[in-house]
């Protein structure tokens, strides 16, 4: 295989940075947290940084002072830096789809200039930002009626993937912030079920439906838009002027709007440099502000753009995204880590997790490179993770003791909700105790000897030891509070970017999602009328055909 793809940068695993950390990683051999610890008593303090309000700790990973550099060698040899400047000047960086990226000008001050093809475009977004602020207070307030003059009660936010699970993440991790006689729901699933639930004990003269979709044209939401309508309307009286004051639109397809026949007065527009997955502090992210109210979501921006700014300006030793990404690199290169578990000790986070797995495995499950080359290395994990301490009660036994190296993110508050009862407060130190006892139990474990010092009978010691060596990051902040989400969003954001770059993958495309879509659209005809599918294969014709007969009953 040649040296050089065909944009003239060398293969990855062909740079001599690359092999300089296979070597290192040959000479680190199993040396142990623990060694790494007794030889270094200010590891715990040294290996920190302070981004805004996340104070993040990296002292439990693999690695050391040399590790760390090698991993940066390896950053500027691939020209992270400079694509990050490409990405933030509005270049095309998205070259599958001949792109910019630019959800940072999203939270870009007002008055700031970032420009596409010559033109400032955070002019725009500022027009909307404030559109949606006076759509929202109107809502909030009450001031805007339905069509029997009735204000909202409740908000329905309609979307899937990257429509649907920033603002749902984001609504659930807000919830104290707020507000609370509002109902917002957000339903994706083409499964009626979703929406059945949603609207079971809704009153359509008190509903407003937010269709989000970028294109417009996803078959899920157009789907179960056409059946909010036709819920409204027939709840309504049937009379189609219901339709002005019950839905709006957040789009960048004006045409496709108005041809699904929701006024473009009522639209609210986003950019097709503004990917789906990295939408939700666009437009898309209205049923949010309608939720916690324009000022908080402004704060929310804020939290985005003090990262944004780091990312861009801090040097690389001391640049957390760079760093989150580098460690990953290692993990799956070098470690052989097939996934990477982020663990919100925060119920409010509980949709963190999913909200990354579209962020993280949508922008890098990608196995070419940007030249379309198959490429011979790990790109992104299997992101997964839950709520501590639930999870404690479920997989965590894996993490400690299983066949599988997982790096985990462990992410906590030094406060809880504001809202909260003293009672449940008092709760927060041992949320937070447990939090801290996993990322110890996991890096530094509990050997055969400690075990047996305790009087555990012999054929039990193996049992109860734990290896520990398994590497987290631990990212403690004040408390949950908008700008605190936009600055934990934000550092993901840029993680999954430098991971991207460092593979010469295309992070900003998603085609491996067109092909089910297509087949999909096929094989419906099947099931609805009994067609002919052409060229089907034999255990997809049997099911179809098995799934026939059982439907009808
Ligand atoms: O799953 C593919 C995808 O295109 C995502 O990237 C996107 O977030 C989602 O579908 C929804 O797309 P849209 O906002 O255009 O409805």
């Amino acid at each position: 295989m040649p040296e050089t793809n065909p944009t003239g940068r060398t293969r990855l695993d062909r740079l001599p940075e690359w092999a300089a950390l296979a070597e290192h990683r040959a000479k680190l051999g199993e040396v142990h947290l623990r060694d790494l610890f007794a030889a270094d008593p200010g590891r715990g303090a040294r290996y920190t940084l302070q981004v805004g309000d996340l104070h993040i700790d990296y002292a439990k990973h693999l690695v050391t002072d040399e590790t760390l550099a090698l991993l940066r060698d390896l950053a500027a040899a691939t020209g992270v830096a400079e694509l990050r400047d490409a990405m933030f000047r509005g270049e095309r960086i998205n070259v599958t789809e001949d792109r910019a990226v630019l959800h940072t000008a999203l939270r870009a001050p007002r008055d700031a200039v970032v420009e596409v093809d010559g033109r400032d475009v955070v002019p725009g977004v500022h027009e909307v930002l404030d559109r949606m602020a006076a759509f929202a207070d109107r809502v909030r307030s009450g001031e805007w009626r339905g069509h029997t003059g009735q204000p909202i009660g409740a908000v329905v936010n309609i979307g899937i993937g990257g429509s649907d699970l920033g603002p749902a993440m984001a609504y659930e991790a807000l919830k104290p912030f707020t507000h609370r006689g509002l109902d917002v729901r957000f339903v994706s699933n083409v499964d009626g079920a979703d929406m059945h639930e949603a609207l079971r004990d809704l009153d359509p003269a008190r509903t407003l439906f937010i269709v989000a979709s970028k294109t417009f044209t996803t078959v899920e939401t157009i789907t179960n838009a056409t059946s909010a309508r036709a819920w409204l309307l027939s709840g309504l009286g049937g009379d189609v002027a219901a339709v002005a004051r019950h839905f709006v639109a957040v789009s960048t397809n004006a045409g496709k709007v108005a041809e699904f026949g929701i006024d473009t007065a009522n639209m609210f527009e986003f950019w097709d440099w503004v990917g789906g997955r990295y939408s939700y502090d666009s437009a898309i992210g209205l049923s949010l502000m309608i939720a916690i109210g324009p000022d908080r979501f402004r704060e929310m921006l804020a939290g985005f753009a003090t990262v944004d700014d780091h990312f861009r300006t801090a040097p690389p030793e001391a640049n957390a995204p760079l760093l989150m990404g580098l460690l990953g690199i290692w993990y799956g290169s070098f470690h052989d880590a097939q996934s990477h578990a982020v663990l919100p000790y925060s119920d409010y986070l509980a949709r963190f997790p999913d909200y990354l797995q579209q962020l993280d495995m949508e922008s890098n499950g990608k196995s070419v490179d940007r030249a379309g080359r198959p490429v011979s290395w790990q790109t992104g994990p299997v992101v997964w993770g839950t709520p501590g301490t639930n999870g404690q009660h479920a997989y965590y036994q894996l993490l400690h003791q299983g066949t599988k190296l997982v790096p985990a993110d462990l992410i906590g508050f030094a406060r809880p909700a504001a809202e909260l009862s003293p009672e449940l407060s008092a709760q927060h130190d041992l949320l937070m105790a447990n939090m801290f006892a996993q990322g110890q139990a996991l890096a530094f474990g509990k050997t055969a000897e400690e075990v047996a010092a305790e009087g555990v009978p012999a054929e039990q010691v193996p049992h109860r030891t734990f290896t520990g060596d398994r590497p987290t990051t631990t990212i403690l902040a004040p408390e949950l509070t908008p700008s605190v989400l936009g600055q934990l969003v934000a550092l993901y954001e840029h993680k999954v970017f430098v991971q991207g770059a460092v593979w010469d993958i295309d992070s900003f495309d998603q085609w491996g999602v067109e092909l089910g879509k297509v087949l999909a659209k096929r094989i419906e005809p099947a099931l609805t009328e009994g067609a002919e599918v052409p060229g089907l294969d034999s255990s997809t014709a049997e099911l179809v055909r098995r799934y026939r007969a059982l439907r009808a009953g």
